[in-house]
């Protein structure tokens, strides 16, 4: 049986940085609350010509390289997103266009931060349907444009990038060995960012105030521990292999406290669980993806080894997928 592999890994992060210390000067803020609520301290911001579809053409390439593919060998791209360049056409379709991937058909996702395991969870039906196409993964944000700068309790949570993977079918014991999706959109005024506002008066929300992220936070953090871990219940009881032995969990990078919560609650140890939201904070879709390809270039994952992502996000979405790497 052919199973989903990952060819190859990339990501690509503005370089303007933007420190808890830049965000003292611009709300009432410290970098000690940010620190001990959310372990951020840095978070990039896209500027000129960094549009998502750029720095997501950026990861792409990354990964091609990788992959030691060529832009003409893909068949699909998809793309988790909530912040794509415009309403119409999709960030993928933009993404084609920049790498010139003239064989492929693109579409993409909004699952918010759980895009990139729904991405992979499609790709991986595509795949078992026609295990030897190549489709290029990505989750890639430019939050910064949705972000209120004058609400603390947002600003100082969110980054913008792009992380990317190639995926093929191959025969053999290593790939995607199991994934799981849920959502709940009865949840979903607990977290949510207004689009463009109606041209049909008729259709017109009396409330969208233009576009800004709003959270609860304290009831998204409940619900992001406790769906997480059922998520990853889930997929690691489908396939029969306990929490030990797993290799590394490469979880959405929303705030350090839930991820140690998380880490807890499976009773598993805290190196397992990958963290970097201090480099770049929360960049929804693109946060595993950016981990992933880190994780991956640095070496702390070897061929064989379990690797569990898992995400949570507005919708809510959430979601599991356990590979054999
Ligand atoms: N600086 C200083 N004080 C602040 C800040 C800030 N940046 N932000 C909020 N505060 C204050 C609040 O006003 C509040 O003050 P009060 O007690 O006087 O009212 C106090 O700090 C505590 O606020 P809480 O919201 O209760 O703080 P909490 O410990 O819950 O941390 C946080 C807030 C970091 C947002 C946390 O709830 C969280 O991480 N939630 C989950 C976020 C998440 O997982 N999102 C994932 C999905 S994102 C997506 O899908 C796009």
């Amino acid at each position: 049986m052919k199973r989903m592999i990952v060819l190859g890994t990339g990501s690509f992060l503005p370089e303007r940085v933007l420190s808890n210390a830049d965000l003292e000067k611009m709300v009432d803020t410290t970098d000690e609350w940010i620190t001990t609520r959310t372990g951020i301290k840095n978070r990039r911001i896209a500027g000129k010509g960094e549009e998502t579809s750029k720095l997501a053409s950026k990861a792409a390439a990354r990964a091609l390289d990788m992959a030691g593919l060529a832009p003409g060998d893909l068949d699909m791209i998809i793309v988790g997103t909530i912040t794509p360049d415009m309403g119409m056409p999709s960030c993928a379709c933009l993404v084609q266009k920049e790498l010139g991937a003239a064989k492929a058909f693109a579409l993409d996702i909004n699952a918010a931060c759980s895009g990139f395991v729904y991405c992979l969870d499609v790709a991986d039906k595509y795949i078992k349907a026609e295990p030897d196409m190549k489709i290029l993964v990505v989750g890639a944000e430019t939050l910064s444009a949705r972000v209120n700068w004058e609400d603390r309790n947002t600003c100082v949570l969110f980054g913008d990038g792009a992380g990317a993977c190639v995926v093929t079918g191959k025969t053999g014991k290593r790939g995607l060995l199991a994934s799981k999706l849920f959502s709940d959109g009865s949840l979903y005024k607990l977290l949510y960012m207004d689009s463009a506002p109606s041209m049909n008066k008729e259709l017109a929300c009396q409330d969208n105030d233009g576009s800004y992220i709003k959270m609860a936070g304290r009831d998204v953090f409940k619900y992001a521990v406790r769906s997480m871990d059922m998520a990853i219940t889930n997929v690691l009881e489908q396939v029969q292999v306990p929490v030990e032995d797993i290799s590394l969990i490469i979880p959405h990078q929303a705030n350090i406290r839930i991820l140690k919560s998380l880490g807890e609650r499976l009773g598993i140890a805290g190196e397992k669980v990958y963290i970097n939201l201090d480099k770049y904070g929360n960049t929804s879709a693109a946060s595993i993806p950016i981990a992933l390809d880190e994780a991956n270039r640095l070496g702390h994952i070897k061929s064989g080894d379990l690797v569990l992502l898992c995400a949570f996000g507005g919708g809510f979405t959430w979601g599991a997928a356990l590979f054999r790497w």
